[in-house]
């Protein structure tokens, strides 16, 4: 038994116990469940279970080289220290980035309140109606300002956004594998960083990139799209009804980039008729966080609604015909499409949604208004003002940002940097000014004076009434926008914490008991590993701030690249991707690259076994490779026979293998040494998936099974939290080999020479904010705890499966019987035995108050349990009883005892409404309906809504709030 699970600590000393307090707050097991859990499964200690679990040739022979545990009060103090190493000056950069007011209701009940920030993707409709709800709002949101039909529920960021819409145009117009229409238009005023998204997300699938002047520009049919910027990157508003004109002419769509603020001011690009809008919802109480997270909106005319990227909300009924959310059009999900889709887009940034959506939903279609009007107001003071001085500047028509013409840019940013205000430096001749919600009269009068010469005062006039002469009349908005009464009603703070308080109460997180989601990780995300994200000098920080502000934030980064190469056994790490499909689809750039450094442009063959998740045989594609799928055995290993035969028949033009270790299906295979060395063998590079690291963290690594890259999903492993579907990270660990095939960024021009990948996220450390949870989590497990959290989760997931074996069937196991970190079980069986399918099982679960494991993936028909190490036995057995008590109900069909149509599992999951309405006419009682087990009279959950239906939902589809008559009851 490890000495940091004895409370009393008798072999350490004082400071050393300290030091490991927080081990036993993350690890659910105490010594004595330990003892227990590992009689039911039959081993006698945690290193014999470990041992017959991971096999022996791919074990870590030494201990890792990362510092000791840190207490809880030591993190923090620590933390703080490094936040004071970055300085936070009054940002004027923009360039998609800007600084905003969270509101203080928000900020408290959902960036800092775990019923909102741990919970996972609504998968599980019935106990996520609260979050549906909200992102149904912001749906509403970006559509309406949008004046586009349909949004989606957020994607990545920005960057991301207008790539998924060029990729969307190209897939519609180019059907077969001939491209007729390769070339897409960029206008060269949109944001650089976007610019370099596009290109390296074109390359590889054979899209021709044209930068230009859209006044000039000549689109032809060769033409399948084009993207403008609305304000452009130098904040001018033009008028691209003419070019958009022309651009469906010559049969292209176009996607216009833009700023929701601004169009509370300005004709949305649904009226100069883009076929698509995109850009950052960051502004809307989101703070900066150095890049991110934020969430980034896709809104499109109808006709695209059926090829959407990322996750859509719609409307649809329960089972008792009231109204239901649910996510929508799930046929496109990459499970289902897996290398036919068009979109790897998994996780996105729902929490971060959230937020926006609460924002307008505060703030109102008027209070938005004012913001905008004000901020509206403020640059053309300062602008004039500017002016007045002698300067000039680039654009008449803007919004929120200006850009000077200096021949005096050194003065200027001496003066900026001694007031500690940053202004964007294009080049050595010109300056931009984006001003924001922070900005007040005060830093008028700062910023003006970075243009005045030392010696006057700072004086300039402004009147509050004044118009707005810098939008142009023609762009002016006229058309209303969120009339929604949700976007009409919560203006007292009150009424604002009790919106909040009411959605959250419709979800289950893991607040309230624990959700097993297999090959998700849903462990604890402890309080003070998320506390400093709310601490200005991490979250008031620019992404393009200059490095020698930023040093916190240098600090954070090289840490946390050190420990994910140590852990990983690698040599160098991006953290530009910011979910773990972005970081696939980075890791296979660098495998391309490296071949082609090598000559070897032909190697475009990718093996994928069956079992893969979806995004991995969709990134393949996005990366330009062609899928060939390698088939797995009975007991769910690859079948190296067949990897063999495909590795030799394609080994000329082999670029590699992805394979997820442990697999999918929850086993360390004992080949897979014998597998990566097969690919070796063939020229090929190993990419490992790396969704499942919480099974070898401490025990083996990457490096040590012959993998060459692999992305970290950093939201699973490494603490950072769901947030309903987002924000997460995936950086990329490689070999030395491949190093210099790493990303780089535009920001960072020193990336963009050395690195010859070019850039997969908006911001050059993704989503940095959050990187501070795994860094918080690394440091106070320390290089012991980290080590324990992996055996914990291995005990915890045998443990569960000992206790439903027999039960059950559980597929999978290795040649000891063991699972590693989760298990699948079988409820295939159910279905001839009782007409029970696995989704009835999960529904039930429901009642029992808990969120289903992960259904139908890898195998159809199943359920994935993940337990993860955080988890104590009482938690982990409740579960347990919940299943053999659903086991019973099953066999009572089985037996002709409960009806086969009419049972506690076919009406699951039951509602209070149902529970307690005037009729009851089913075989079983109200109290076998809610109350089935003895504990859930103890912290009963009440799913907001019964069963959804979603094919109701999906063949009428509605996805923005609908009029208010809907909402209510149907009649009982
Ligand atoms: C095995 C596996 N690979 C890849 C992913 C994609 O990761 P993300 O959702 O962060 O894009 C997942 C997500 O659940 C996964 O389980």
């Amino acid at each position: 038994m490890r000495i940091f699970l004895h409370y009393k600590y008798p072999f350490m000393s004082f400071s050393e116990q300290q030091s490991n307090e927080f081990i036993p707050r993350h690890i659910g097991p105490n010594e004595a469940d330990t003892r227990s859990m590992l009689k039911t499964i039959g081993e006698n200690s945690l290193s014999d279970l470990i041992d017959k679990t991971v096999p022996a040739g791919i074990r870590m022979s030494k201990p890792l080289s990362i510092p000791p545990a840190m207490s809880e009060r030591e993190y923090l103090k620590h933390i703080n220290e490094v936040s004071l190493r970055n300085k936070v000056f009054a940002n004027y950069i923009g360039q998609g980035y800007y600084d905003t007011i969270t509101p203080s209701v928000i900020l408290r009940n959902i960036f800092e309140n775990p019923g909102w920030y741990t919970q996972y993707t609504p998968y599980q409709a019935e106990i996520s109606q609260g979050r549906l709800e909200s992102l149904l709002n912001f749906q509403t949101m970006v559509s309406d300002l949008t004046g586009l039909p349909i949004a989606n529920a957020s994607l990545l960021d920005e960057g991301t956004a207008a790539a998924e819409a060029m990729t969307m145009f190209f897939n519609t117009l180019n059907k077969q594998d001939h491209i007729e229409r390769p070339k897409f238009f960029v206008d060269k005023e949109i944001f650089p960083q976007t610019k370099d998204l596009l290109l390296t997300r074109a390359v590889p699938v054979g899209i021709e990139i044209a930068e230009g002047d859209y006044k000039t520009a000549a689109i032809d049919g060769a033409y399948f799209g084009a993207i403008v910027q609305y304000p452009n990157d130098k904040g001018a508003i033009e008028d691209y009804r003419s070019f958009i004109d022309k651009v469906h002419a010559a049969g292209g769509f176009v996607v216009m980039a833009t700023d929701l603020l601004s169009l509370t001011l300005l004709t949305p690009p649904g009226e100069l008729g883009a076929d698509v809008a995109v850009g950052s919802a960051q502004r809307f109480g989101v703070p900066l966080g150095y890049g991110g997270p934020h969430a980034a909106f896709f809104a499109a005319k109808d006709e695209f609604k059926r090829s959407i990227p990322g996750r859509i909300i719609g409307i649809s009924i329960d089972a008792q015909g009231n109204r239901a959310l649910r996510m929508a059009l799930q046929t496109r999900e990459q499970h289902i499409k897996r290398e036919k889709a068009t979109s790897n887009i998994c996780t996105a940034q729902a929490l971060l949604a959230n937020m926006a959506a609460m924002y307008a939903v505060y703030h109102g279609p008027d209070g938005l208004k004012n913001i905008a009007r004000r901020i509206a107001l403020y640059t053309q003071t300062v602008a004039e003002a500017i002016e007045e001085r002698g300067f000039t500047l680039t654009a008449d028509h803007y919004f929120d940002t200006i850009v000077v013409k200096t021949d005096k840019l050194s003065v200027i940013r001496e003066k900026a940097e001694r007031q500690q205000i940053n202004l964007r430096y294009i080049d050595n001749d010109h300056i931009g000014i984006s001003l924001d919600e922070t900005t007040d009269v005060a830093d008028l009068f700062d910023l003006i004076n970075c243009f005045e010469n030392d010696k006057d005062p700072v004086a300039f006039g402004m009147d509050q009434d004044a118009e707005l002469e810098h939008i142009p009349s023609a762009l002016t908005r006229t058309s209303s926008f969120l009339t929604h009464p949700v976007f009409n009603t919560h203006r007292s703070e009150s009424q604002m914490m009790r919106y909040i308080k009411q959605l959250e109460n419709k979800d289950l997180s893991l607040n309230t008991s624990m959700i097993s989601l297999g090959s998700c990780t849903m462990k604890l995300n402890a309080a003070s590993e998320m506390m400093p994200l709310s601490w200005a000098h991490w979250s008031k920080m620019h992404p393009f701030a200059p490095a020698n502000q930023a040093e916190g934030y240098k600090y954070i980064i090289d840490e946390l690249s050190n420990y994910l190469c140590e852990i990983t056994a690698f040599d160098a790490c991006s953290l530009q991707p910011n979910s773990g499909a972005q970081g696939e689809y980075a890791g296979l750039l660098t495998i391309k690259s490296y071949h082609e450094a090598n000559g070897d442009h032909h190697r475009k063959v990718m093996l994928i076994p069956i079992s893969a998740h979806g995004t991995n045989p969709a990134s393949a594609v996005m990366a330009g490779m062609k899928v060939v799928v390698v088939k797995a055995l009975e007991n769910g290993y690859i079948d190296v026979e067949d990897l063999k035969a495909k590795a030799a028949q394609y080994s000329n033009d082999l670029a590699g293998i992805m394979i997820t270790y442990p697999s999918t299906y929850g086993v360390y295979e004992e080949t897979v040494k014998e597998i990566t060395d097969i690919i070796h063998q063939h020229g090929g590079q190993v990419y490992m998936d790396g969704a499942n690291m919480n099974a070898q963290v401490g025990l083996t690594a990457p490096g040590l099974i012959g993998a060459d890259v692999c992305h970290l999903n950093l939201h699973k492993t490494f603490a950072i939290p769901h947030g309903g579907g987002g924000p997460g990270m995936g950086p990329i660990c490689v070999k030395a080999h491949l190093a210099k095939h790493l990303p780089g960024h535009t920001h960072n021009a020193e990336s963009k020479t050395q690195n010859a990948t070019g850039a997969v996220s908006a911001a050059p450390y993704g989503s940095a904010s959050i990187l501070l949870i795994s860094y918080g989590y690394i440091r106070m497990l320390g290089n012991e705890g980290v080590k324990a959290a992996t055996e914990y989760a291995i005990l915890n997931a045998n443990y569960m499966r000992a206790r439903l074996d027999g039960q059950y069937d559980i597929l999978y196991t290795n040649n000891n019987g063991q699972c590693a970190h989760e298990f699948i079980v079988d409820l295939r069986p159910f279905k001839k035995s009782a007409e029970v399918e696995a989704e009835d099982v999960a529904k039930r679960l429901i009642d029992y108050g808990f969120h289903a494991p992960t259904m139908s993936f890898p195998v159809p028909g199943t359920i994935m349990i993940e337990p993860t190490e955080s988890e104590d036995k009482a938690e982990l057995d409740r579960f347990c009883d919940a299943l053999l008590s659903i086991r019973e109900e099953i066999r009572a069909i089985e037996d002709g005892k409960s009806d086969k149509k009419d049972n506690a599992l076919k009406n699951a999951p039951h509602t209070q409404f149902v529970v307690t309405g005037n009729e009851w006419k089913h075989s079983y009682t109200r109290q076998e309906a809610a109350f089935p087990l003895y504990y859930v009279t103890l912290n009963k959950f009440w799913p907001s809504v019964a069963r959804v239906n979603n094919t109701h939902g999906d063949r009428h589809l509605i996805c923005t709030c609908e009029p208010v008559e809907s909402y209510m009851v149907a009649e009982a």
